[in-house]
């Protein structure tokens, strides 16, 4: 548990006691905001800890859901984790207890994170419960990868109503193929090979930045872990792992939500700490657009170049066109002007937040079909996982509902560029990835209205 930041109101979002936020569009947001240690690395961190009864220190750790509901569950298995000061933790594991049914029945469901502690509590105590997943509603998320991969590791699934657990006297390495490149996936092989027996070759593996930090971490540990070219990670099993201090990889998707804010509203907004190699995908869209930026040591500036034009936009694991960035760009989208194709590969339904937007003024209409470059995995499969975008078209204030995280942001962007005042529901949701959004929101110049 980490006593100083329980009481820390997530991301500001529970400023308001309804979860409501309003805001009265309309003005360019302009201005400076920092980001800190990326959301979908910090918590990987933290269950590496468990891999390891040294003290790790963990730096640039921002505010945000999921590292409080794992920093909770690490307290809940016997570990400690401490805050010395803003944005730090201290986390120590020598007291760590297997995972009881009561730690399970109270984690599951909270976030997607718990799933992976299950490649370091086999490897320290050979059990480990599989808990039932959070997260956003993004289309049907399954975890057959993982679990498929720790079985082929040596693991034995045990399956029973509301508990199922996997138990192993030791984990092997051996060769698995992912069958997509899933990003919780090939985290849950590295936590667990690292520490097996031998050599662990895992192919067609997701490389995102946050998963090089991970291996990062897990180097200055003592692993020994492989990125090849090909999407191939080999990882050499090791005996123990020890302690750490790491400073985690600045938040791109927070990063390119600010980009598309600031062209969007037609404002100009520095962000501090953002870095170009791990968005350079993002960037080259976001020029195509008619955005421009200039790149600083500390940080990437973004403002509209010239009239926004159309273009197409397909998702991708990385080095592609993140699908997190998607939904930021398509209310940028709106207001380019001419037809623009967005083609949702990762996720089949991560369109879910387009009603609200048409009935903002936009002008979406989604599509079963691939309208992108390629085919993939959803196309014969009834979802509309495509979107064609005409603009640019006025966008007026609305209430509307957040139905998941990136939604939600998005939402924000199209109510500040909106006329009128727009009120969103649900806003803490927005809390799980973006923290003190109401603090930077108002730096920037927005007009919430009290
Ligand atoms: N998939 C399977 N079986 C599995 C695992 C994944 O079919 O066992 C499928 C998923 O259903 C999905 C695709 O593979 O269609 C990719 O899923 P992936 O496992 O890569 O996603 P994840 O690890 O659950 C993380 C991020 C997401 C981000 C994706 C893709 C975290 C906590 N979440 O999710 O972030 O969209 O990778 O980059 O790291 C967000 O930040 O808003 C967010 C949703």
């Amino acid at each position: 548990m980490v006593s100083s930041m329980a009481a820390t109101s997530i991301a500001g979002a529970s400023e308001t006691a309804a979860d409501v936020l309003m805001i009265r569009g309309g003005r360019p947001l302009t201005g400076e905001v920092a980001i800190r240690g990326a959301k979908n690395a910090l918590p990987k961190i933290m269950v590496a800890t468990l891999l390891t009864a040294e003290r790790c220190t963990l730096r640039n750790v921002a505010d945000v859901a999921d590292v409080e509901i794992v920093a909770d569950l690490i307290g809940a298995l016997g570990g400690s984790v401490e805050r010395p000061e803003p944005g730090t933790l201290v986390i120590d594991n020598r007291n760590l207890q297997p995972m009881q049914r009561s730690v399970l029945k109270e984690f599951s469901g909270k976030s997607r994170i718990p799933i992976l502690t299950c490649g370091p509590l086999l490897a320290r105590f050979g059990e480990a419960p599989i808990p039932s997943l959070g997260g956003c509603r993004i289309g049907p998320r399954p975890v057959d990868f993982h679990i498929r991969a720790l079985q082929e590791l040596g693991g034995d699934l045990h399956e029973e109503t509301g508990a199922s657990r996997l138990t192993a006297k030791s984990l092997k390495g051996t060769k698995i193929r992912l069958d997509y490149p899933s990003v919780g996936a090939t985290e849950q092989v590295i936590l667990a090979a690292v520490r097996a027996e031998g050599v662990t070759e895992l192919s067609n593996a997701a490389v995102e930045p946050e998963i090089v930090d991970l291996i990062c971490v897990l180097q200055k540990m003592g692993a020994i872990i492989m990125v090849d070219t090909d999407r191939v990670i080999t990882i050499f099993g090791v005996k123990e792992l020890g302690g750490f201090e790491h400073a985690t990889i600045p938040d791109r998707l927070e990063a390119a939500s600010w980009a598309c804010a600031a062209v969007t509203t037609n404002g100009r907004i520095f962000v501090r700490n953002a870095r170009q190699i791990d968005m350079m995908t993002f960037l080259n869209k976001f020029r195509q657009l008619g955005g421009d930026f200039t790149v600083r040591e500390d940080g990437i500036e973004f403002w509209r170049g010239g009239e926004l034009c159309s273009i197409p936009i397909e998702t991708d694991v990385h080095p592609g066109f993140m699908t997190d960035w998607q939904q930021p760009f398509v209310i940028a989208l709106t207001q380019a002007r001419g037809v623009s194709v967005v083609h949702e590969t990762v996720y089949e339904e991560r369109f879910g937040y387009v009603d609200a937007l048409n009935k903002m003024g936009a002008r979406i209409q989604l599509y079963r079909e691939c309208l992108g470059s390629r085919k993939c995995r959803f196309g014969q499969r009834n979802y509309l996982h495509s979107a064609v975008v005409v603009g640019p078209t006025p966008l007026h204030g609305q209430r509307i509902h957040i139905p998941d995280l990136r939604a939600g942001f998005s939402y924000v962007i199209a109510a500040l560029a909106a006329e009128g005042v727009s009120t969103l529901e649900n806003v803490s949701l927005i809390g799980r990835g973006y923290e003190n959004i109401y603090v930077k929101l108002r730096a920037l110049g927005a007009e919430l209205v009290e």
